[in-house]
């Protein structure tokens, strides 16, 4: 994957038009696009990298935004150096955050519900998903699913959904299929952000463990995509 930084500013007013976002982010002049190129796990590895440059501007008080699908593909694919094999697969405006929110935006906003998460006993298992982990039970791992649970999501969806293994400091990731067939095909990059969150959490608590893709999947059920392990 690449990542390149586009600007704005100097562009004609109709090619600025072009590359609008449809309304969805209005003023910024900086972009930052995500490239890729087609492999197994790339959306996922994808999702991790670009969340931890979009926590990095934030950490820098710059304004971001996830986009997945409110923006011109073909028009912003002219702006970067892209190959045939290669297309943009989410980019962020990067700017100073507006003081408040626009009409349309709030409007976006009740509609997909972006304030509300779900609640832990939606999201978070142990051994199998009809037994839901407490907040007390996770522990000290507690902070990292709530960092999951907080985490930004393809039209909200908040497809993640975690199995811990009983007694076991083992968190399998896994996400649900949606009838939204558009929010589906981010959902990859949905758990490429959630495990960053997990990952940057657990690490700062010092809480030591790896990331393992197992073969033999631990519970295999059709509407649940099994991702990735971290074993404690
Ligand atoms: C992979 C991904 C793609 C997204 N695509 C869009 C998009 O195309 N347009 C948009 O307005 N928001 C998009 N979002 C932003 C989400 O709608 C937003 O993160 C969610 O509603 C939660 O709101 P919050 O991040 O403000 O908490 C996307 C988010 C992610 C993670």
């Amino acid at each position: 994957m690449q990542v390149e930084i586009v600007e704005l500013e100097n562009r004609s007013p109709n090619e600025k038009k072009k590359l609008g976002t449809y309304g969805f982010i209005k003023g910024a002049s900086q972009f930052v696009i995500g490239i890729t190129r087609k492999s197994k796990y790339v959306k996922e590895e994808f999702g991790y990298i670009f969340e931890k440059l979009i926590l990095d501007f934030s950490k820098h008080g710059f304004g971001t935004c996830w986009l997945g699908g409110t923006f011109n593909r073909a028009n912003y694919a002219k702006t970067v150096n892209i190959e045939d094999n290669e297309h943009i697969l989410c980019l962020s405006p990067i700017g100073i955050p507006a003081d408040s929110r626009r009409l349309a935006d709030k409007l976006i906003r009740r509609a997909i519900k972006a304030k509300n998460r779900k609640k832990w006993d939606a999201l978070f298992f142990e051994d199998s998903f009809s037994n839901p982990l407490t907040e007390i039970y996770a522990g000290k791992y507690a902070i990292p699913l709530e960092m999951v649970r907080l985490a930004p999501s393809a039209g909200n969806k908040q497809p993640w959904r975690i199995l811990k293994e009983k007694d076991k400091n083992i968190f399998h990731f896994y996400w649900i299929i949606g009838k939204n067939m558009n929010y589906n095909k981010l959902h990859k990059v949905d758990m490429g952000i959630a495990v960053c969150h997990f990952d940057l959490t657990v690490k700062e608590l010092g809480l030591k463990g790896n990331w393992k893709i197992k073969h033999d999947i631990p519970l295999k059920i059709e509407e649940y995509k099994y991702v990735i392990t971290w074993e404690g």
